[in-house]
């Protein structure tokens, strides 16, 4: 089967104001649909690095990305914006919420912006089943401010999913989380791979990791396989 995402021999360069940073160097990584990976690493290893690359808002500079097998290394912004909004959805630390708005009004909001138009029927019934695949269809009418910190990050998940992207990138996203809400969002992300779903899931907590398919971690610039940690 063609993989979702093959990333080959990919390095980056960081330039800011201080000296170049060279944070990935011969990095490669293979994810089939329906395939969940956690990503470990020490805090400046580069994994937000990675995954935008990944989610196409930065572009390496050598190595080669295949997506659904097409070469996209070197694809210009407008098709990247295109595949990036149309294939991938992205939950971070923060849940980024509209106060004012309703669980399910802040999930629409992720078909306003871009995609064709959806009859409101439909729209009703994607935003209600994105809700439900995260257990919250019934908070759909609830405000931010009544929800706990992990229904807010699935409302953020289910913001994510609502345009059914082949790929789900989470940077973090219990890092605001108590352990226990912790596992029931990544949960929550790991069910998405059930409907064939990629998943990526950047984390320091290892028990979290451990849910995932497969552990890789972030050293030196490149992914290497991660232990799983020998209970004491
Ligand atoms: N514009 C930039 N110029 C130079 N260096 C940068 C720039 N942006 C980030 N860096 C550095 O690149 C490295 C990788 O950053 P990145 O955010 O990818 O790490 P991370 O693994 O996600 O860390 P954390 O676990 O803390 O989120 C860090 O050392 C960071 O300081
Ligand atoms: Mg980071």
């Amino acid at each position: 089967m063609t993989p979702l995402i093959q990333l080959t021999g990919i390095s980056k360069t960081l330039r800011g104001q201080g000296k170049p940073r060279s944070v990935l160097t011969g990095l490669d990584l293979t994810v089939h649909s329906g395939e969940s990976v956690a990503i470990l690493g020490r805090s400046g290893s580069g994994k937000s690095t990675l995954l935008s690359l990944i989610g196409l808002f930065d572009r390496p500079d050598s190595g080669q990305y295949l997506f659904c097998g097409n070469d996209i290394s070197r694809i210009g912004e407008r098709r990247s914006a295109r595949l990036r909004s149309d294939e991938f959805g992205f939950v971070f630390q923060r849940f980024f919420l509209l106060k004012h708005l309703t669980a399910a009004q802040n999930v629409a909001m992720a078909l306003v912006n871009g995609q064709g138009w959806l009859p409101r029927r439909k729209r009703r019934a994607r935003i209600m089943a994105a809700l439900d695949q995260v257990g919250i269809a019934h908070l759909a009418k609830h405000k931010p401010a009544r929800l706990s910190g992990g229904e807010q990050q699935r409302v953020a998940i289910a913001r994510a999913l609502v345009r059914e992207p082949r790929v789900l990138l989470a940077d973090e996203p219990t890092g605001a989380l108590d352990t226990e809400t912790g596992n029931l969002v990544v949960d929550a992300l790991q069910a998405t791979t059930a409907r064939g779903c990629g998943l990526i899931l950047v984390t320091h907590d290892h028990d979290h990791a451990a849910r995932m398919g497969s552990m890789l971690r972030l050293a030196e610039g490149a992914l290497h396989r991660a232990e799983a940690r020998v209970p004491a």
